[in-house]
């Protein structure tokens, strides 16, 4: 058993994850291999990672509750040299059964002194083999839009490329816009209308595009909340809005804001179908933005970077591009 055991630790190369063993180990190298681009939630995802390490026996327990944690878990890293090296993490993603079981690709990442010898495409191409397994039907990633390294090792493996995607953010001291002259009605949207808002949302985020972002494919559980749904935001203290502009029972264009409990990020989504840009953002956001700029929180937005108007009011409303991200998806 104990030769065994050091046979392993001696071993070079491919090999699923020891969570236990290889956590801390991981840690750093994606710590390592991602710190140019690394912001404040990703430095506390690794200080997170590293007190985890610690727990020992106690982390397959830790995994149960922890997403990331049971994703990594589940992955592949390459040894070489007594260290490792390289590492992929397989997430399966929150979505709605019908829409079959995917799986996330995160974590991608070999140490500098050992790239460009294959390491990480043997990790992806291992991953792809257990989610094929597993019985998954499609992997989806995200990648930095200039990281051209990775998004040539996706694509040589068959990733397509769904959309490219702006994450901006206004700050919570941004001044009150004033208010819109000429701005058509903007109400809440009444729970009736759900239909009708995901008739004009598909027009303006098509599913074969990735529907509304990063895990969130079109569905209509995002426009009609479940009961479970309704009473587990009621738990956590968190609400979305809904605003919309209509024609009667059409509803032309909307804007959503999901507002966790206290004082996270507000989050926004732009709706804007093909046949009305370059009319609706302006007045949405202006409503939006002058509804909660009182609430001193920060807002976010995660829209297609492929969007010119919206591009325009975001940025004339204080908005600015935090990061750019491109999805990718492999169907199997
Ligand atoms: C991206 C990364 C994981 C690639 O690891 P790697 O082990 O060097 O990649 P591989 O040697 O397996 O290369 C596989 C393919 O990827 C592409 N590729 C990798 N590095 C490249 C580079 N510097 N320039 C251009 N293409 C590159 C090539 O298509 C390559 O195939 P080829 O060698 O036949 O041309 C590595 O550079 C890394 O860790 N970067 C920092 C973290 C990161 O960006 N991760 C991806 C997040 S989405």
């Amino acid at each position: 058993m104990h030769a065994a055991l050091s046979q392993t630790r001696r071993s070079s190369g491919l090999r699923r994850v020891n969570l236990e063993r290889d956590l801390r180990a991981i840690a750093a190298l994606i710590e390592e291999a991602f710190r140019d681009e690394m912001d404040a939630g990703g430095r506390a995802t690794i200080s997170e990672l590293r007190g985890l390490s610690r727990l020992g026996p106690l982390l397959r327990v830790a995994a149960l509750a922890d997403r990331m944690l049971r994703g990594i878990g589940q992955g592949f890293v390459w040894e070489q040299d007594g260290q490792i090296v390289g590492n992929v993490t397989l997430i399966p993603a929150d979505y709605p059964p019908e829409l079959g079981r995917t799986i996330i690709i995160a974590n991608v990442a070999v140490a500098p002194a050992y790239r460009r010898q294959g390491i990480a495409r043997q990790l992806m191409l291992a991953a792809l083999e257990s989610i094929r397994a597993g019985g998954a039907t499609a992997a989806i990633l995200e990648v930095d839009a200039a990281n051209t390294p990775a998004w040539r090792l996706y694509d040589g493996l068959g990733f397509r490329t769904l959309r490219t995607w702006h994450a901006w953010r206004r700050g919570s001291d941004a001044p009150l816009p004033p208010r819109l002259p000429d701005s058509p009605p903007i109400t809440r949207r009444p729970e009736g209308l759900w239909r009708a808002e995901y008739a004009m949302a598909v027009r303006a985020f098509p599913p074969e595009l990735g529907g509304l972002g990063w895990q969130r494919p079109l569905h209509p559980r995002e426009f009609h909340r479940s009961l479970v749904g309704r009473l587990g935001d009621f738990l956590t203290g968190s609400a979305t809005e809904r605003w919309i502009i209509r024609d009667g029972e059409r509803v032309r264009g909307s804007l959503w804001a999901r507002m966790p409990f206290a004082s996270g990020v507000i989050q926004l989504t732009l709706i804007v179908p093909p046949e009305e840009k370059g009319h609706l953002e302006e007045p949405l956001l202006n409503y939006g933005v002058r509804q909660l700029t009182p609430m001193e929180r920060a807002l976010s937005c995660e829209h297609p970077a492929d969007d010119e108007h919206a591009t325009e009011a975001l940025r004339r409303y204080g908005f600015s591009i935090r990061r750019t991200l491109t999805h990718m998806r492999l169907d199997f």
